[in-house]
């Protein structure tokens, strides 16, 4: 049995995609487990770029099954466009795509309620992708939300579609909200995207079951990152769902006895998009040095990322709640230049070592990050694709990252590109993958 999670450790965009396609080849399904279009995973492949958003990235390998979860939102249009862009690049996408009937359904009415709470004075603005996420996962725990299976009803559908948007257009009016949505024709609409979701629609929980029953091997692939969980995470700068190894069972229906490891990808340094704490952020012309080596702009909104240091109790966190067996180490190239690498190896606060995260947003303001200095190696590792080839210092600082976080580094990533990759020899994560 080969199932195994990989996710972000961080808050998000730690080079996911990159690396879910290329453990892909060993695995034969993918499936994402959360999210929706706030998701932003690229992939090089040559010359090619391709940024997949709802779509699993193993659908990049000819003859993998994809499969998109229960636990995810999904916005028709938006997976209409990505496989027809897809599809125009020669993937063959709807012979290999399944979704799941219990996955539900995300309106353009989510995006006006989001753009409601976003502008609102008074509420904080969270910083979302705009794309109507939260919103659509607040009608599910509201027990009001659209489920793919029910779009594919269409009279039923037609019922239940009228009266949530009769709620929406009652909110949006005593909030003054325009309304420029049209919801008559929007329903015309998802009644022929439920035509062109239909043939892959199915129960995704039990094809994923039957597969692992016959020795088939799943990877899950967890969308955003570990801090920004909604239950973990820095709440409430977070998403709306539960990007951490438990959400990958909740959001399959593959149950945790079915699990055989986790492996959390982090960048070298770390970034965030939107708002919320960041303990290590760097705030002066070195984050924008950090920015510009790493091409750090989010791959949904074109936002600049937030950059800072690599954060050890971060992600003595994120390991402890993900139980995570190995790393992936991806960007050391952007490091390249560096004379000195700060890594935060404590937190303290208000004159007393932190030995956990934080629950609220103003504890964790209030950090004060205590930050060791390792040497630069200041020569190009960008492409290194053995371990023996890194220079000795960065050696010495991915085994500095090991025993500050207490987990292996297993993989190591030193470009965009499939083959600038390392996997270390004898790692946990070799035996999780071959
Ligand atoms: P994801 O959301 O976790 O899949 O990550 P994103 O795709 O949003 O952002 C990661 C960015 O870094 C992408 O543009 C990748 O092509 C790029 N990337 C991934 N790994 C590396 C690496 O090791 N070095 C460099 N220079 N870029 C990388
Ligand atoms: P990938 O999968 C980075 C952030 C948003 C915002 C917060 C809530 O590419 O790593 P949402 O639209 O989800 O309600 O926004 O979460 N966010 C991400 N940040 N990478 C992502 O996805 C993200 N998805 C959401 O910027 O701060
Ligand atoms: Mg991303």
């Amino acid at each position: 049995m080969r199932n195994v999670i990989i996710l972000g450790s961080q808050w998000g965009d730690e080079g996911k995609g990159k690396i879910v396609d290329l453990f892909s080849e060993n695995f034969d399904i993918v499936t994402r487990y959360q999210g929706g279009n706030n998701a932003g995973h690229t992939i090089f492949i040559g010359e090619k770029k391709f940024v997949l958003k709802l779509i699993p990235s193993g659908i990049l390998r000819p003859g993998k099954k994809a499969v998109i979860g229960n636990g995810l939102v999904i916005d028709p249009s938006a997976l209409m466009s990505e496989i027809d862009a897809l599809e125009a690049s020669g993937i063959d996408v709807r012979a290999n795509l399944f979704v799941s009937n219990r996955a539900h359904v995300l309106f353009p009415a989510h995006r006006m309620m989001e753009k409601m709470s976003e502008g609102r004075v008074g509420r904080i603005s969270i910083g979302t992708t705009s794309r109507g996420i939260g919103p659509c996962y607040e009608d599910k725990t509201g027990r009001r939300g659209v489920r793919v299976a029910d779009l594919l009803e269409r009279d039923a559908f037609h019922a239940h579609y009228d009266s949530l948007m009769e709620e929406k257009a009652a909110i949006a009016k005593l909030f003054c909200i325009s309304q420029d949505l049209d919801y008559g024709a929007i329903r015309d609409e998802y009644d022929a995207f439920a035509e062109r979701i239909r043939p892959m629609v199915c129960d995704t929980a039990l094809l994923l079951n039957r597969a692992i029953l016959e020795g088939q091997s799943v990877m899950f692939e967890g969308a955003q990152g570990s801090m920004l969980d909604i239950d973990h995470g820095t709440y409430p700068f977070v998403t709306s769902s539960n990007a951490t190894a438990g959400g990958a069972c909740t959001g399959t229906g593959v149950a945790p006895t079915r699990i055989s490891g986790v492996i959390g990808v982090s960048k070298a340094y770390i970034t965030r998009v939107g708002g919320g704490p960041f303990p290590t952020e760097a705030l002066d012309g070195v984050g924008e040095q950090i920015r510009t080596r790493g091409n750090e702009f989010g791959a949904v909104t074109g936002r600049p990322r937030r950059c800072g240091w690599f954060d050890a109790p971060l992600m003595r966190y994120t390991a402890a709640i993900n139980g995570f067996d190995s790393l992936v180490v991806t960007k050391l190239d952007v490091l390249d230049e560096f004379e000195q690498i700060p890594v935060c190896v404590d937190y303290r606060m208000d004159g007393r070592e932190l030995d956990e995260m934080p629950p609220t947003v103003a504890e964790i303001e209030k950090i004060e990050p205590v930050f060791e200095q390792m040497p630069g190696w200041r020569s190009k590792t960008f492409g290194i694709d053995c371990f023996d080839d890194l220079p000795s210092k960065a050696k010495d600082y991915l085994a500095f990252l090991e025993q500050q976080t207490g987990v292996e580094v297993g993989c190591v990533s030193t470009g965009p590109e499939r083959m600038q990759t390392i996997i270390r020899k004898g790692s946990r994560l070799e035996k999780l993958l071959f």
